[in-house]
């Protein structure tokens, strides 16, 4: 949703920005090159071969400090801000492109695609220690089943925990060729003819969990808020709903002033509101977008604006 977060955001020469998810650079670099000559883009990445890249794509922004990049994880906001930038340092928006890239995805050698047989992975960086391997091996069986149902909202969570632990009883689960098997095996036939296929959400589930996504976005939230000035944006785009719900609330707690529950007669939390919602609802992509990208056809987009 490169085009709609550009408009919202609408960079301008000299300003300050951060992309949370550098991923391929699109946003990063299309941010850049609308902040020249003055103004700068932090773009944070786990992963170390999109860093690796985007220190090739972005030679001269970077040696002109137009963009800084940086190997940290987005939760940590506030501290890469202070290690980058002389206080009080403060920005005219930053975003959030959540989830995986289509590099991370396509990558044979990463686990993410239950398309190609690969090593159980699934972590966006080397920083991350868990795996989808250690998750399927180690875990008791309601603890996987747990995680299919809350990070999947997989219908059938506990029968395919139950052929994990079966199977993993025989042998080690190593790749994900085998979890598949497993997933479409411990599926009734018949739920296994809808458009998507039937591993899709135990892999996402196990994605989310692996490097504790859900968790990070929470954690992300209210820094990226302090770190806006005034007027500057906040946009997030999300694919499935467990990101867009975390993003969803936070704003609109965060467009309240008081949180006290309606019963108290008086105000006890004292909360001041800091964003004004600018996107009524979420905006969808648009249709050619779909049509080019249709991994892009899940996404919502959200932003608001620091009071
Ligand atoms: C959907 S991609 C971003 C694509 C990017 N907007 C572009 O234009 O190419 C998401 C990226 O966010 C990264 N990521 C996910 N969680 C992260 C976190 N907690 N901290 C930093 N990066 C994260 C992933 O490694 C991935 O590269």
């Amino acid at each position: 949703m490169l085009k709609e977060v550009i408009e919202l955001l609408d960079p301008k020469p000299g300003q300050k920005f951060i992309d949370s998810t550098l991923g391929g650079g699109g946003y990063a670099g299309a941010i850049a090159k609308r902040v020249l000559p003055d103004g700068v883009v932090l773009a944070l990445d786990l992963d170390e071969l999109a860093l690796a890249n985007a220190g090739r794509k972005f030679k001269n922004e970077i040696k002109n400090k137009n963009i800084i990049l940086a190997h940290e994880n987005f939760k940590n906001l506030q501290k890469i801000i202070k290690e980058n930038f002389p206080p009080p340092a403060l920005f005219d928006g930053v975003v959030f492109d959540l989830g995986l890239s289509s590099a991370q995805l396509q990558d044979r050698l990463r686990g993410f695609s239950f398309n190609l047989d690969a090593p159980l992975g699934m972590n966006f960086g080397s920083g991350v220690r868990l795996t989808a391997e250690k998750i399927v091996n180690d875990l008791e069986e309601p603890a996987l089943a747990k995680i299919f149902k809350d990070y999947g909202e997989e219908r059938f969570a506990s029968k395919i925990a139950r052929a994990i632990a079966r199977q993993r009883q025989i042998e080690k689960i190593t790749t994900t060729g085998q979890l598949v098997k497993i997933i479409s095996a411990a599926i009734p036939a018949r739920f296994q003819r809808g458009k998507i296929h039937p591993a899709t959400k135990v892999f996402q589930a196990l994605r989310l969990a692996v490097n504790d996504e859900l968790e990070n976005l929470r954690e992300a939230l209210p820094p990226a808020v302090s770190a806006l000035k005034p007027g500057g944006k906040i946009a997030a785009v999300s694919y499935h709903s467990l990101e867009d719900r975390i993003v969803k609330r936070y704003f609109r707690e965060e467009a309240k002033d008081c949180l006290c529950p309606p019963a108290l007669p008086l105000c006890r939390c004292g909360h001041k509101a800091r964003l004004k919602i600018i996107t009524s609802g979420v905006l969808r992509p648009a249709e050619e977008e779909v049509l080019a990208n249709p991994r892009a056809r899940s996404a919502k987009l959200r932003v608001a604006e620091r009071i």
